[in-house]
């Protein structure tokens, strides 16, 4: 998608994105975000924070929440993220993040987050006990996002909604204030074959932190043996893989694995059919597991060793969010000031 707004915004290219230490990171989040992040770095700007404010809209244990935290720093190092490259920062440390999402809030309508798929999901049945915050949870991605003006978003499909909305709050703030081009209308990068890992166990569903099957994920601090494991019990079909991209349609299962395989090894769907036309997932499914060992096993080691040293990455955490405070403090200035605060 483009800005074909009247009054395009024409500030520099920037890239943000952020993960929630909400629960163990997996090859979903490692495939459909982490991997692109350390693509993107020496592309263009590069903002990548943990998502912390949004993780507590669901109750997180207090004594283990500074541990998740540093958790996703440590897998973002070991996936190639360099913090003198890219500004990596915890969403907590810059609170102008939070100043922006209430100015949002009043930009915002009620109207557009009663179509917000996530909160329907995450509230389940009783949606009266669900805190505001997991409300108005799309309106602080907005802020994430628009207090450095990014204009590049990586994340994995199921947030193209929330990026959507974020376009709409930054137009209706540019029309509203008269400002013109002042906010970007960010573009959600989700191309890719790792867009959408699906479960393990059910090609239907996506590979999910919160499913109760720990079969049905690949854990990024998951070791060989256990990788292994679960692709070899990783539901699939009997028949042969085919060399047409498009017979795998109709066979959610074949493709996730097919999917997954072209992901790790950086290729496309139809030349990992090119190699496995004909060939049944007893054949399969050895290769894929020798692949994801080999290309993850490096990762989690490295995230170990950070995970050992917690006064590093706090120190990298900190560093980082002095860079992006300096950034983010100019764009809620400029914002104060359309908005018309005294002495802004
Ligand atoms: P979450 O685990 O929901 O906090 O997501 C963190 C990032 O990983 C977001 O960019 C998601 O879109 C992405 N992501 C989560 N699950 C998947 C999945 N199964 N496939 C691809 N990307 C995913
Ligand atoms: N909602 C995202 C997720 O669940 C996390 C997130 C919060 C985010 N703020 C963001 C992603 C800003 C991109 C940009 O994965």
């Amino acid at each position: 998608m483009t800005d074909d707004s009247p009054h395009p915004y024409s500030g520099p290219r920037r890239v943000l994105s952020g993960v929630q230490p909400s629960g163990a990171l997996h090859l979903g989040n490692y495939l459909g975000a982490l991997v692109k992040f350390t693509r993107l770095q020496h592309e263009m700007d590069t903002f990548i924070f943990v998502a912390d404010l949004h993780a507590i809209t669901a109750w997180q244990d207090p004594a283990k929440l500074a541990g998740q935290t540093r958790e996703i720093a440590a897998a973002y190092l070991a996936s190639g993220l360099d913090p003198e490259t890219a500004t990596i920062f915890p969403q907590s440390m810059v609170p102008e993040h939070a100043e922006l999402g209430w100015i949002f809030n009043c930009v915002a309508r009620l109207g557009w987050l009663d179509r917000m798929t996530q909160f329907k999901e995450k509230s389940g049945k009783h949606k009266e006990r669900a805190s505001v915050g997991l409300y108005t949870y799309p309106v602080l991605q907005a802020a994430d996002i628009l207090v450095y003006k990014a204009t590049h978003v990586p994340v994995g499909e199921d947030q193209r909604q929330h990026l959507e909305l974020t376009r709409d709050i930054a137009a209706k703030f540019n029309h509203d204030f008269g400002a013109p081009g002042f906010f970007p209308l960010p573009d959600a990068l989700t191309e890719g074959p790792g867009a959408r890992v699906m479960s393990l166990r059910d090609g239907q569903a996506k590979m999910s932190k919160s499913d109760p099957s720990d079969l049905s994920r690949i854990n990024l601090l998951d070791d060989a043996d256990a990788i292994s494991q679960k692709i070899r019990k990783a539901r699939t079909d009997p028949e042969p893989l085919p060399d047409d991209p498009e017979a795998l349609k109709a066979r959610p299962e074949a493709a996730n694995l097919v999917g997954i395989y072209a992901a790790l090894g950086g290729r496309s769907s139809a030349e990992v059919l090119a190699e496995f036309a004909g060939q049944g997932f007893g054949a399969f499914k050895p290769k894929l597991a020798e692949l994801a060992v080999e290309t993850l096993g490096p990762v989690t080691e490295r995230m170990r060793r950070y995970m050992a040293d917690p006064a590093e990455i706090d120190r990298i955490l900190t560093a980082g969010a002095q860079r992006a405070r300096a950034i983010a403090a100019v764009t809620v200035a400029e914002t104060k000031r359309r908005v018309g605060f005294v002495g802004a």
